[in-house]
């Protein structure tokens, strides 16, 4: 644990330190809420970030030398949608990287830190208890801009909702700032309010 913070805080801009540290710092909140382990909750959530600031080749290098790392991962579809979309390849792949550097450079192998990281951008239905927190926590820490309720939830509802909730949010931000959804999340969210 002390490698990987001495690591991400000597290798990121301040700004993402601090955004991984409140990320980790809400995983572990989160992670005592719902009865996960909270060390690994803090771990994978202040790790999750921490390829974010290499060259998009460098990234990839990693994945390609290291993917062994996440081959349990290999055949899900977020999975499969994150490598083969070229757009959202290059914004997404800083999360597998990630899972690879964690496994290769620190030992860590239990699969629901790996898959918690290694999907913390795309997401999917099947995640792990984990995994779905430290998507909800990188998107709803406090230092992120985020609704003014999001507090209050973060604290109230069930994961299953706060799940929902977190991805609403997304949508939300995209569709205000014209930036372009994946198309999976975009899918991922219409057929969870069905
Ligand atoms: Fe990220
Ligand atoms: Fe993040």
């Amino acid at each position: 644990m002390l490698r990987v913070e001495t690591k991400i805080v000597t290798t990121l801009s301040p700004k993402r330190y601090a955004h991984c540290k409140s990320t980790g710092e809400t995983a572990a909140m989160l992670s005592d809420r719902f009865g996960v382990d909270r060390r690994a909750g803090y771990l994978a959530g202040i790790a999750h970030d921490m390829c974010r600031e290499l060259s998009f080749e460098e990234q990839e290098q990693l994945v390609d030398r290291y993917g062994a790392c996440i081959a349990f991962l290999r055949g899900r579809p977020s999975l499969e949608a994150l490598f083969s979309d070229t757009e959202y390849r290059k914004k997404m792949i800083h999360g597998p990287a990630a899972a690879c550097m964690l496994c290769h450079e620190f030992n860590v192998e239990e699969p629901d830190i790996l898959e918690a990281v290694a999907l913390h951008s795309i997401a999917d239905e099947t995640m792990s208890d984990m995994a779905k927190i430290v998507y909800i926590s990188d998107k709803l820490e406090p230092l992120r801009s985020r609704p003014q309720d999001a507090d209050e939830k973060l604290h109230t509802l069930d994961l299953a909702s706060l799940f929902v909730y977190t991805i609403a949010c997304v949508v939300h931000w995209f569709a205000e700032s014209g930036k372009s959804l994946s198309p999976f999340t975009a899918d991922l969210y219409s057929r969870m309010l069905k």
